[in-house]
């Protein structure tokens, strides 16, 4: 079934439930991984906001959530390659384990600005958890992106978090853009 979004349509590409198990496997390692660590997911708004409420959730060690926001899509569907900082992590990651939560990694030029910002306040370590990646699109080799949830084609997507010109992140699945 087609949806449309604005001026655009879209197709559903991973269900609700797709995503739910996936996620599930995730949190499993991430439990075993991080044991005895507390680690700090820190999430990157907007996008990300479904799929950490949904992955800490099946976190059973203690841990921590903090929040930080950053753009470069600005409401189209291809990156600007501008980043802007729109909110810094207000808490202090000296020493700590850090798991960072993004929905998507498209270039990776978001993320590797943001890897490179944080290790600078010296974390213990620093991982990259992300819902989805397009690895045809990747042009940073970023060694801390240890999970995926899943490989996507390069194709622009929304739902789970996701959105075009803000629409669409409330979407309980991920829909790809039908193009005709
Ligand atoms: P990158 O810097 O090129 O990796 O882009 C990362 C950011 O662009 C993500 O955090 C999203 O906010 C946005 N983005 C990338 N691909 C998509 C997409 O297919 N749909 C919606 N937003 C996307």
């Amino acid at each position: 079934m087609k949806i449309q979004i604005a001026d655009l349509e879209f197709e559903q590409l991973l269900s609700y439930e797709a995503l739910q198990t996936r996620i599930k496997q995730l949190a499993k390692q991430l439990n075993k991984d991080y044991e005895n660590k507390t680690p700090m997911f820190v999430g990157v708004l907007n996008g990300c906001f479904l799929f950490m409420a949904d992955l800490v959730k099946e976190i059973k060690i203690p841990c921590e959530v903090a929040f930080t926001k950053l753009s470069s899509y600005h409401g189209g569907i291809s990156t600007t390659r501008r980043i802007r900082d729109d909110l810094d992590l207000t808490v202090n990651i000296e020493g700590r384990h850090i798991v960072l939560v993004e929905d998507i990694v498209d270039t990776g030029n978001t993320l590797d600005y943001l890897v490179a910002k944080l290790k600078k306040r010296k974390p213990a370590s620093i991982i990259v958890c992300a819902m989805l990646v397009k690895p045809d699109a990747l042009e940073y080799e970023i060694k801390e992106l240890k999970h995926i949830g899943f490989e996507i084609e390069n194709e622009f997507v929304v739902g789970y978090g996701l959105d075009y010109m803000e629409l669409g992140r409330n979407l309980k699945g991920v829909y790809k853009r039908v193009v005709s």
